[in-house]
Order: structure tokens, then C-alpha cells, then sequence
């Protein structure tokens, strides 16, 4: 089972991947939790080129620097973790480029959509939880943490705008694949929700 979990800066996502990893431990599941960018050695390098360098990165040459860590990402860890039967939980897939490199970076979002599905050579999340809530609010709490902003961090709320709407709409698309939950609720009700998506797929 592979699950992504996905959503603006802010939202909250490691709690969430930290109460799904427990229930599903709990359940007897093993657990793989990983990320995106930065889940492989070559991918941390990768990360740290995309956040933390000095100076600003071309759109196109960004979107292939996450397609180059999600290519690796998912042919040494979560592919071989899959075939083991492992549960996988990854902190961001390739909606996330879709979303910020698509319609953050204004590049054509079929065009990083095909990109990055030939990185991953087609593997689709059997569930993405999108985490929704407002840039302003998302704002508010990257703030609270006192942790400093890295390069895409420092966008402006417009950025955020377009790319929260550009996950909605993937949502829309695939509502198969997407839970989308009001980030504006405590973090038990926000796992209320998750939870009782996981246990549909723990029956199927
Ligand atoms: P994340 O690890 O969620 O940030 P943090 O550790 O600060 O919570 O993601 C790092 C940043 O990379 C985040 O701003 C979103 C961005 N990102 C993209 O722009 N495209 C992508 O394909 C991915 C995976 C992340």
C-alpha cells in the first residue's frame, strides 16, 4: 500500500504521517516513512541544492532536480519496500511538483505531470491525503515553529494561493486517489478523518 500525503507548507503534515505510522504499526503493519525531496543519500544532496543553496534555481531546472529525486526515491526505497509488502507513507510525491513547479513556477502542469511519471515509471499513490488549508493560516503556523523559512518557504502568499488551488483541482480530478481534509481542525480530528479512509483500505 503506498500513500502519499500532500499540501502547502504549514499544514501539518508530519503530525498526520506520525498518527497514520502509529495506527497502522498498531494494526500490525510494517511501515516504511519516507520523503520527498531527501529520501535516499543522493536525494538529501539533492534537497539541500533545492532549499538551502544561495541564489535562485531555473523553474525547469527545478522541476528536474525533484524529478531526479523522486526517479531515485522510488527505484531504491519505495519500490523495493513495496515488494516487500511494507506499508509506504511518503511526505510529499509527485503532486507536490505538479502543484508548486506546475502552477507555483507557472510551467505547464501536463507537461511536469508527464515528467514526473516517466521519473517514477508510472506509480501512483493507492491513496494521497491532501491537507487543505489557507496560505494565511499555513503561514501563521510555519511561523510559530521559530524554524528558519527555506528557499520555497519565502514565496509569497500568491504562490501559495496558486498552489493550493492547483491541488484542489488534482483532487477534483482523481477522487478516487484523494482524501482531501480540512486542515483547520484540531490534529485528532484531522486523523478521524484519515483513519477511517485507512480502515477502507485495510478491508479492500
Ligand atoms: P517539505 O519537506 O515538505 O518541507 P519541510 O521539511 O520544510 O516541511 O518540502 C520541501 C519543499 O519542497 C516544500 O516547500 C515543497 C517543495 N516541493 C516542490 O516544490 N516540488 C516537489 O516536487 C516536492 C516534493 C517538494
Amino acid at each position: 500500500m503506498f500513500i502519499s500525503f500532500e499540501g502547502i507548507d504549514g499544514v501539518g503534515k508530519s503530525t498526520q504521517i506520525r498518527l497514520a505510522d502509529e495506527y497502522l504499526r498498531a494494526r500490525g503493519k510494517d511501515v516504511l516513512c519516507t520523503l520527498e525531496p531527501g529520501g535516499t543519500e543522493l536525494g538529501q544532496e539533492i534537497r539541500n541544492l533545492l532549499l538551502h543553496r544561495k541564489g535562485d534555481v531555473d523553474p525547469r531546472a527545478e522541476a528536474l532536480l525533484y524529478a531526479a529525486d523522486r526517479a531515485h526515491h522510488v527505484a531504491t526505497v519505495v519500490r523495493p519496500a513495496l515488494a516487500n509488502s511494507s506499508v509506504v507513507i511518503s511526505d510529499r510525491y509527485f503532486d507536490s511538483s505538479v502543484a508548486y513547479q506546475g502552477a507555483g513556477r507557472k510551467l505547464s502542469a501536463k507537461e511536469i505531470r508527464d515528467i514526473s511519471l516517466w521519473a517514477v515509471d508510472g506509480l501512483l499513490p493507492d491513496l494521497t491525503v491532501l491537507l487543505d488549508l489557507e496560505p494565511t493560516k499555513a503561514a501563521e503556523r510555519r511561523n510559530n515553529t521559530g524554524q528558519e523559512a527555506d528557499r520555497l518557504e519565502r514565496e509569497k502568499i500568491d504562490f501559495f494561493e496558486a498552489v493550493r488551488n492547483e491541488f484542489l483541482k488534482l483532487a477534483e480530478a482523481e477522487p478516487n486517489r484523494f482524501l482531501v481534509v480540512d486542515a483547520n481542525q484540531s490534529p485528532s480530528e484531522i486523523f478521524g478523518h484519515i483513519s477511517k479512509k485507512l480502515d477502507e483500505l485495510l478491508r479492500s
